[in-house]
């Protein structure tokens, strides 16, 4: 009999695909309900970061070095009050195979699927992410297949999408190009089915756990040539495995009172499903169309139980504009002769403003560059931009309306960070939690379970259930 790939048998079917396709028995972490354990998913069904680093470093992966931007430094010095302007040190992620951080997630996920037997990896991705499995696959002699949402409905695509596209078939995947909309996980569950490829998501335990060589690379680092961890760490958001990673390697360093930020570049008010916002962004990554989602809600992922959890680790969320960070991408080039991509300039831009607030003999880590190419440069992106219609402007960054105008600074001084209240993501959090599991009462150990899932005590979890009108149970 022929297998049903009508949308709704294959979408019916999904829980079976994906436990074929990963490898993992996610129930067995389950405890009823809304919780899970957190922890024995990741020790259990992960490695650990000795078994990592190894891991990695077969592939050319991580032990990236750790540079000092002394003229970046000196300029946030110049807008910053006497004795304030922390030194910032930034981390060349670019040295990496596929030329992103994404290398470390890849080369966890694709050993895996080596090791389980499995012939070939698909990842649903338009990121880096792609390149990263596609490189990975090449050097362990597996097949790969990447799915990419890169077009509108004119088939107008992103240069960026386009760009990581070709990285990709130069690594020789295959690439499958879909336009926005529901059918990117109808294609990657119908690919998936037929043929018996693991699924290299993003959001495993393994795939996670290869940031935490990151976290905890730093940290030592640090340690190693500045006597002491970083005071704060900056880290680009969106999907969440960045902040989650390299805070629990940092934490594994022993790194523990360093500050964990998160930064995203401010696009509100664009749809991300939209098909007519879908080309009205000049950032296809790190930015709040994914970040908030994903923080507020990370079980939206691909895997049942997603292992990053971002509220989990975040000490401060910061929002930055599209112009500021186009502008910071100018300035890391002919400040400090690096040119690279624009989703670590995202977190190097809220750096440059935080360090601001910092003294001067303190240490604040941008974690991440990413290569630079094609359609990722500022050049292709603003040219594209203007082509949509968006206005290319000098002034005060706070006007910039996204999908309207992109507004770089007239002045390095207006380069400033927004601070996200992270108490409203928590709520967003708790309402979905019990919007998706529909308990009539909240018991103690469901307490706990929000209080680590937030990084929140116990009594501000209580003051929200109250504030929501949730009960306890008696
Ligand atoms: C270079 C780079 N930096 C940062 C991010 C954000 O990482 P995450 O989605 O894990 O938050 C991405 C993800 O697309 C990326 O490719």
């Amino acid at each position: 009999m022929k297998t049903d790939m009508s949308y709704s048998a294959v979408m019916g079917r999904k829980n079976e695909i994906m436990k074929k396709a990963v490898g993992i028995d996610y129930s067995v972490f389950e405890l009823g309900g809304m919780r899970f354990d957190y922890e024995r998913m990741m020790h259990e069904a992960g490695y650990s970061l000795e078994e990592i680093e190894k891991i990695q470093s077969m592939t050319g992966v991580g032990n990236t070095p750790l540079l000092e931007l002394r003229n970046i430094t000196k300029l946030a010095r110049k807008m910053a009050p006497a004795g304030y302007g922390a030194r910032i040190f930034i981390k060349d992620e670019a040295c990496n195979p596929s030329g992103s951080f994404k290398a470390r997630r890849a080369a966890t996920a694709v050993y895996h699927a080596k090791k389980l037997g499995y012939k070939g990896v698909i990842a649903a991705t338009s990121g880096n992410y792609g390149a990263a499995v596609a490189s990975q696959a090449a050097m362990h002699g597996l097949r790969c297949i990447i799915v990419q949402e890169c077009y509108d409905s004119r088939m107008v695509g992103q240069p960026e999408i386009l760009e990581k596209q070709r990285a990709c078939e130069a690594y020789g995947a295959e690439v499958v190009q879909l336009s926005v909309g529901p059918e990117l996980f109808y294609t990657f569950l119908c690919l998936l089915e037929e043929t018996g490829y693991f699924n290299a998501s993003l959001y495993t335990p393994f795939g996670i756990a290869g940031v935490e060589t990151l976290g905890f690379e730093l940290a030592r680092q640090c340690k190693l040539s500045l006597g002491k961890f970083p005071e704060a760490v900056l880290i680009t958001h969106a999907g969440g495995g960045n902040v989650t990673g390299t805070a629990r390697g940092l934490m594994k360093a022993g790194a523990e009172n360093t500050k964990v930020i998160g930064a995203s570049v401010d696009l509100t008010g664009l749809h991300m499903a939209s098909d007519k916002d879908f080309n009205r962004k000049s950032f296809t990554t790190g930015h709040t169309g994914f970040g908030l989602p994903f923080a507020t809600w990370p079980d939206r992922a691909d895997v049942p139980r997603n292992a990053a959890r971002p509220l989990r680790y975040l000490d401060r969320y910061v929002l930055v504009k599209q112009g500021e960070v186009f502008y910071m991408t100018e300035a890391l080039a002919s400040l400090e002769g690096l040119e690279r991509g624009p989703a670590g300039n995202t977190s190097l831009t809220a750096a440059f403003a935080v360090a601001q607030e910092m003294h001067e003999d303190e240490i604040i880590v941008v974690q991440e560059t990413e290569y630079t190419g094609a359609g990722k440069h500022p050049m292709p992106q603003l040219n594209f931009a203007r082509s949509n219609g968006i206005e290319i402007l000098y002034g005060d960054p706070d006007k910039e309306i996204p999908g309207k105008n992109i507004i770089f600074p007239d002045h390095p001084s207006r380069i400033k960070i927004r601070d996200f209240d992270l108490r409203k993501a928590k709520i967003s959090f708790i309402k979905n939690c019990i919007s998706t599991y529909k308990p009539e009462s909240i018991s103690e150990e469901e307490i706990q379970f929000i209080a680590s899932e937030t990084k929140m005590e116990v009594s501000g979890v209580l003051s929200v259930l109250q504030e929501i009108g949730m009960p306890l149970q008696a």
